[in-house]
């Protein structure tokens, strides 16, 4: 498997919304083409976009917003079932890291995705997240 990886934030919209199907964050029946149409604006506004490529298709993406000195926090860690399991979702996470080494790397996550994230460094904390959800989502 040959994985190269990009630092560019204006993914493509149809592969990144096929790689939001495949891993169950988008549902195709509720879905518009307007929607699809706007499904990198969230990457484009964020401050770092990494994402891993098979050839031309986008097998794995992540976005951080961050302040770049003292809070970095991880978004839409995704990588395609047939490509999990090969080290992808660790090396997107890692090239994050490399980019603002000394912040404190926060990400949300569900106790299912937990130990992902202590397999690769990161230690459950004590911080209460509140929130108020998202009209689209
Ligand atoms: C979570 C996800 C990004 C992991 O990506 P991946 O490329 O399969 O993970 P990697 O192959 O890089 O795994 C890195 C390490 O974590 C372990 N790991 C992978 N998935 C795991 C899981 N679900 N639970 C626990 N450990 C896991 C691997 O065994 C590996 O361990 P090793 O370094 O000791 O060999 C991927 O499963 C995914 O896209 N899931 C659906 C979307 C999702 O839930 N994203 C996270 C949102 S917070």
């Amino acid at each position: 498997m040959n994985i190269t990886y990009k630092i560019i934030k204006d993914l493509p919209n149809e592969q990144l919304y096929k790689l939001f199907v495949a891993v169950g964050w988008a549902d195709e029946e509720s879905t518009t083409q307007t929607m699809i149409d706007k499904f990198n604006k969230p990457f484009l506004n964020s401050t770092i976009v990494i994402s891993a490529w098979d050839d031309g298709v986008l097998v794995g993406c992540v976005r951080v917003l961050s302040d770049l000195m003292f809070r970095s926090v991880i978004y839409d860690l995704a990588v395609l079932p047939e490509y999990q399991g090969n080290g992808i979702g660790k090396e997107l996470v890692r090239r994050c890291r490399e980019q603002v080494s000394n912040s404190e790397w926060l990400v949300g996550t569900t106790t299912e995705r937990a130990s992902f994230y202590e397999n690769i460094g990161f230690k459950l904390c004590d911080d209460v997240f509140f929130n108020v959800p998202c009209k689209w989502c």
